[in-house]
Parts: structure tokens; sequence; C-alpha cells
């Protein structure tokens, strides 16, 4: 077969090359290609085993799940670890994953669940302080250094395997039948896979840490979120003391989980209302801001959206967007400068979601929307009011889902009012609700306020 030949082979993407090359023609990588040895083809094909096959409806066990204790980390994984899991816990370098991790096995110890903690990257005695500072002295779970992938095999190929175990980082482990070093796309694969075979041989949750490399993507990338059955990120910035734990696979639960945690002096404390700790540090009466009622997978949350539009003095005005997609603001600018006449054009324009929140879902148009036009008007948004529908290229604001879960959020947080899409149903309602079917109708809002300071400038 021409597949078992040798060849130079993406170890991002898998596509084959004749020959070597710096960058791969088919994902554009740079440095990613690298030789493979052929299949060995002297040997005569051993005849496969039969295989032995069964039906779909035949005794499933329901897999235990573990709870950690750390509700929050349980949550995201779909309701705690499922024995034989593999799960990759990524996030920026110094954003906390080997404290929660350690806090998440400690507290597991200490329901009666064994767990190890192998490190490649700490001493045992910075764990042991690390787990010191977090409280967590008088857990049974027992830590180790190593980076021998081989060792670390040896150590729990056996009947009486811990429950879970840690591999902090997955980036330090190696394989020893490959000459490549630490780090590499061939040592994170192969130390994965090796570990991940080790999980499912003994059921084993095994959970590794993978720093994410400056382009936002777990070093030896896509490989290893394919390997896994469950990928976390671990997110939030520096600055800010808010972390966010999200869900972006999971073989065994809901993708779109998030879990909100705080960093304290005594390590990761769970944060059962995010949407109270979103809006802690909210001005009132300042334009610009809208407080967005959205859901973040099974949990509404609210979170404050702030712009800022300001004459521009470059050529090309900036467009600057943090916890927001780009585009998705490119789009909205672009509706609201051709549907409802309002000139974005010659302005640079800011959007910030504050608090350190991602968010993906388009019904926060509308907010962002209010929030910009709050801000080009100088008129502040109505006072208790939140914000949420999906915007159309046409300027038609669409129905979203779960309203009333938002509503009844946002009237839980003392909210009184809600600008919603037109034709929304919702039921009973103690706020206050402005239907918008175009976003023209909210552009006039702030253009018919008798406050406005006018935006002449630009
Ligand atoms: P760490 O878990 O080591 O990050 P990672 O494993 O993702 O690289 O977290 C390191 C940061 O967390 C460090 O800047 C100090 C801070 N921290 C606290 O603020 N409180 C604590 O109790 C602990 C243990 C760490
Ligand atoms: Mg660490």
């Amino acid at each position: 077969m021409a597949g078992a030949e040798a060849g130079y082979v993406c170890q991002e993407c898998g596509a084959r090359h004749r020959r070597w090359a710096g960058r791969c023609e088919s994902c554009g990588g740079w440095n990613t290609i690298s030789e493979e040895a052929g299949a060995k083809t002297t040997k005569r094909r051993r005849r496969g085993r039969s295989l032995h096959f069964a039906s779909l409806d035949g005794e499933a066990p329901d897999s235990p799940r573990s709870l950690t204790g750390l509700g929050e980390f349980d949550r995201v994984c779909g309701g705690g670890l499922v024995p034989g899991s593999a799960v990759l816990i990524g996030g920026d370098p110094g954003i906390g994953k080997s404290t929660l991790l350690l806090q998440a096995v400690a507290t597991l110890s200490r329901a009666g669940k064994r767990c190890d903690y192998i490190s490649g990257e700490e001493a045992a005695d910075q764990i042991r302080m690390r787990g010191r500072r977090l409280g967590l002295s008088d857990a049974p779970v027992r830590i180790a250094t190593a980076t021998d992938v081989g060792d670390i095999v040896a150590a729990f190929d056996s009947a009486d395997a811990p429950h879970a175990v840690v591999i902090d980082s997955i980036q330090t482990m190696y394989v020893d039948t490959l000459e490549s070093a630490p780090g590499t796309v061939a040592q994170v694969r192969a130390s994965a896979h090796e570990l991940i075979r080790l999980a499912k041989r003994r059921g084993i949750t095994v959970l590794l840490v993978g720093h994410v490399t400056k382009e936002g993507q777990i070093a030896g990338p896509r490989v290893l979120e394919h390997m896994v059955d469950t990928v976390l990120y671990f997110e939030g910035e520096r600055g800010h003391q808010f972390r966010i734990l999200r869900a972006v696979k999971n073989r065994y639960g809901p993708t779109d989980e998030i879990g909100v945690f705080e960093m304290t002096d005594s390590g990761l404390a769970e944060v059962a209302n995010p949407s109270a700790l979103f809006l802690a540090s909210r001005a009132s009466g300042v334009s610009g801001a809208a407080v967005f009622a959205g859901i973040e997978g099974s949990r509404p949350v609210l979170v404050e959206i702030q712009a800022l539009v300001a004459p521009s003095t470059l050529g090309t005005p900036r467009r600057a967007v943090v916890g927001w997609d780009g585009g998705r603001l490119a789009m909205v600018l672009a509706v609201l400068e051709a549907r409802c006449g309002v000139a974005l054009a010659g302005r640079d324009v800011y959007l910030n979601v504050a608090g350190g929140l991602r968010i993906q879902e388009p019904a926060a148009d509308l907010a962002v929307a209010a929030a910009l036009l709050s801000s080009f008007a100088d008129v502040p948004v109505p006072e208790e009011t939140v914000v949420f529908g999906e915007v159309g290229l046409s300027g038609e604001v669409r129905l979203v889902s779960q309203a009333d879960v938002r509503l009844k959020e946002a009237a839980k947080l003392g909210f009184s009012a809600a600008i919603i899409p037109s034709g929304m149903k919702a039921r009973r309602q103690t706020l206050r609700l402005t239907e918008v079917g175009h976003l023209a109708e909210l552009a006039d809002r702030f253009a018919d306020e008798p406050g406005r300071r006018a935006a002449s400038g630009g």
C-alpha cells in the first residue's frame, strides 16, 4: 500500500509531502514537517485476529463518576470525573492550572479515593508548600516528581491503580524511544498516547496539564485535543482575580459549560453567583455601558459590555475588542452605519467585556449595539436595564433562546427593565419590557434623548 511509504508528514495537520519544506502548504504551519519512517514491509502481514462484535442494547454499566467536591470543576466535567478517561487542562502559564488540579485531587482523596500527583515542573517541596498554603496538608494525595513516561506507566500499571493521576505538565514528559526533546510535538503526542492507554487499561482518570503557546494553542496542538476525551481551558486575565474553566470538548458531557473561580491567597475559591461578581464594580449613570443577559452552558450570566466611540486621528480608525469576536463587532458596526444611519466610520471603537469573560453568543449583538449607541450619543442606557437579542444583516433583531431564564436572572439581581427582541412572548414578567424589532428603533431611542450632548465632533 502506498500509505506505508516513508515520507514527510506535517505534525500539525497530518498532510504528507514528498520532500521536506519549512512551511506546510496545507495548514500553513512553520517548521511542522518531519520525516516519518515507513512501515516495515519485509515481514509478511500477520493474519488479523477475529473481532468480537456486540449489540448496542447490551448491558452497559452506568460508569460511576467521582465528584471531586469542587463543584464548579465537576460541573464543567459534565458531573464529575469518569474512570478511564483522559482530561486535558490547557491554559497560559501561571493562570492556576496546578493550583486547580491539586485542589481537585486533594479534595477527591479526602473522600477516600486514591489520587496521585506527578510533577515534572516543581520539586516535591514546592508542591508541599503550595498544599500548605491551600490548607490541604492533611489530604492523603501522594506526590512524586517524574518526567519519564515509562517510569510513570510502570508505577501505575497494576490492579490497585489509583483513581486519578495528575500529570503536570505533558510538555515536560518524554518517552525514551524517541530522540526528540520533551515538549516537541512528537514527544507530547507519544507521551500522551502512552498515558491515555494506561488510563483506559486500568480505569484511571488521567488529568493532563498542557501549557498553551502564545498563539493560543496547546503545544502539540490539535493532535492532543483529538486524543483525549475532554478538553478544558482555564482562562482569565492576569490582572483580574477571576478564572474561568471552559469545556471545549467533552465525550461525557456538554461543551458550553463554564466554571467560575476567584484566585485568592489561599487558592481558588468557587464563585456560586458569577453575575453578582461580574457586575460588582459597575458604575451607574455613565454612557457606553450595557448589561447583557447571557447564557453560559446551563447558567444565566449577566455581564457588563463597555464601549468607547471616539473621533479618530488615524486614516483607518482603530477597532479593539476584548472578550468578544472582532468580526462580529465589525458586523454590528456595519449594520449601524448602513441600516440605521449612525456615522461611525471616522471613529475609533473600543469594546470590552468587563471581568475577563469571553462571550460567544450572538445574543450579545443587541447589548453591544446598545453600548456603542450609548457611547456615541453620550447617553447612558436606562438604569437597571438588561439587553439581549441577535442582530441580522438587514438590521432586524432576532429572537434568542431561553428568554425566560435570562429575565429571571436579571430580576433576581435587582434589574427592573429589559430591552429584548419583539415577539419574544416572555411569560409572567416582573420586568418592564421594551421590544425592539429593528436596530434602527434602538438607535432612535438614543438619538431622541433630550439630554443628548450630540456627537457632532467628527
Ligand atoms: P499555578 O497553579 O502555579 O499556575 P500554572 O500551573 O497554570 O502555571 O498558579 C500560579 C499563580 O497563582 C501564581 O501567580 C500565584 C497564584 N496563586 C495565588 O494567588 N494564590 C494561591 O493560593 C496559589 C497557590 C497561587
Ligand atoms: Mg503549574
